[in-house]
C-alpha cells in the first residue's frame, strides 16, 4: 500500500502572515492523520512556512538547476536548502505555458534535486486540445520519458508524480476519477517500461485538477492514484484540512 501524498500549491498568492495564521489552524487539525500533508508557497513565503510548520511539508514551487550564478530572478537549490525546503514542484502546466518550461529543464532540475537529496513534485499533464484528439497517453507518457531521462530507478523512487490536466486546472472540471485513474494507471505502465515493475508499483503518482473536499474521496479511492496536488481548494484552512482528512 502505498503511502497518501497531498500537497495544496498556493501558486502566486499568500504573504508571510497568511501562512503563519493557515498552518497555526490547519497542523493542530491534521495531527492525527497518515497523510502526508504539504504546502506549496511562493518563494517570499517558504521561510514563514518552514518556521510556522510542524505536520505540514513545504514545498516551492520552482528552482533553477544551475548552480549561484548570472540567472537574473531565479533560485537556486542551495538558497532553498538553506531555509530548509526539501520538495520543490517543478514543470508545473503554468511554469510550461507562460514561462516556457521545457520538458529538458525540467529534466535538468529534477536531476539537480534528486543529486541535493531534495524530492522533485514532477507534474505533467494535458491540453484540451490534446485529450480531445485521444492524445493524452502517448502526451503525458512523453514528458515521463523526458522527466525522467538519466534518471536511475534509486532516484526515482524519491519522486512524485503529478499528471494534472490542463483543462482541469482552476476550471471546475475535475477529471472523472475513472478517467484519472486510467491516465495514472498508463503512466504507472509507462514507468514499469522505463525501470521495472517492482519500482513503478512503488512510485507516487498524485492527480491534480479541481481537487474539492467533495470529489478527493472518490479520486483517492483509485488503485493508482495516491495523492493530490490541490490549487484553488489549498488556500482556505478550512477546505485543506478537509482535504487531508478525506478518509474521515
Ligand atoms: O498544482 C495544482 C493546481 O494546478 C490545481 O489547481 O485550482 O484546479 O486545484 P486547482
Amino acid at each position: 500500500m502505498r503511502q497518501k501524498v497531498i500537497f495544496g500549491n498556493w501558486k502566486m498568492n499568500g504573504t508571510q502572515v497568511e501562512v503563519k495564521t493557515f498552518l497555526k489552524k490547519v497542523d493542530k487539525a491534521i495531527k492525527k492523520s497518515d497523510v502526508i500533508a504539504g504546502l506549496g508557497l511562493p518563494f517570499t513565503a517558504l521561510a514563514s512556512g518552514i518556521k510556522h510548520a510542524k505536520n505540514v511539508m513545504i514545498a516551492a514551487e520552482n528552482v533553477y538547476f544551475e548552480k549561484n550564478g548570472a540567472f537574473t530572478g531565479e533560485v537556486s537549490i542551495e538558497m532553498l536548502q538553506e531555509i530548509g525546503v526539501k520538495y520543490v514542484i517543478i514543470g508545473h502546466s503554468e511554469r510550461r505555458e507562460m514561462f516556457n518550461e521545457t520538458d529538458k529543464n525540467v529534466n535538468l532540475k529534477a536531476k539537480a534535486l534528486l543529486a541535493n537529496q531534495m524530492l522533485p513534485i514532477i507534474c505533467c499533464g494535458e491540453t484540451l486540445e490534446t485529450k480531445e484528439a485521444g492524445k493524452t497517453v502517448t502526451f503525458v507518457n512523453a514528458q515521463i520519458k523526458a522527466a525522467y531521462k538519466d534518471i536511475n530507478k534509486e532516484d526515482a523512487l524519491n519522486t512524485i508524480i503529478a499528471y494534472e490536466p490542463i483543462w482541469a486546472i482552476g476550471t471546475g472540471k475535475t477529471a472523472t476519477a475513472k478517467d484519472a485513474q486510467e491516465v495514472c494507471k498508463a503512466i504507472r505502465d509507462n514507468l514499469a517500461k522505463i525501470y521495472d515493475k517492482k519500482t513503478a508499483d512503488k512510485m507516487i503518482i498524485q492527480y491534480g485538477g479541481s481537487v474539492k473536499p467533495n470529489n478527493i474521496k472518490e479520486l483517492m479511492s483509485q488503485k493508482d492514484i495516491d495523492g493530490a496536488l490541490v490549487g484553488g481548494a489549498s488556500l482556505v484552512a478550512d477546505d485543506f484540512i478537509a482535504l487531508i482528512n478525506y478518509k474521515k
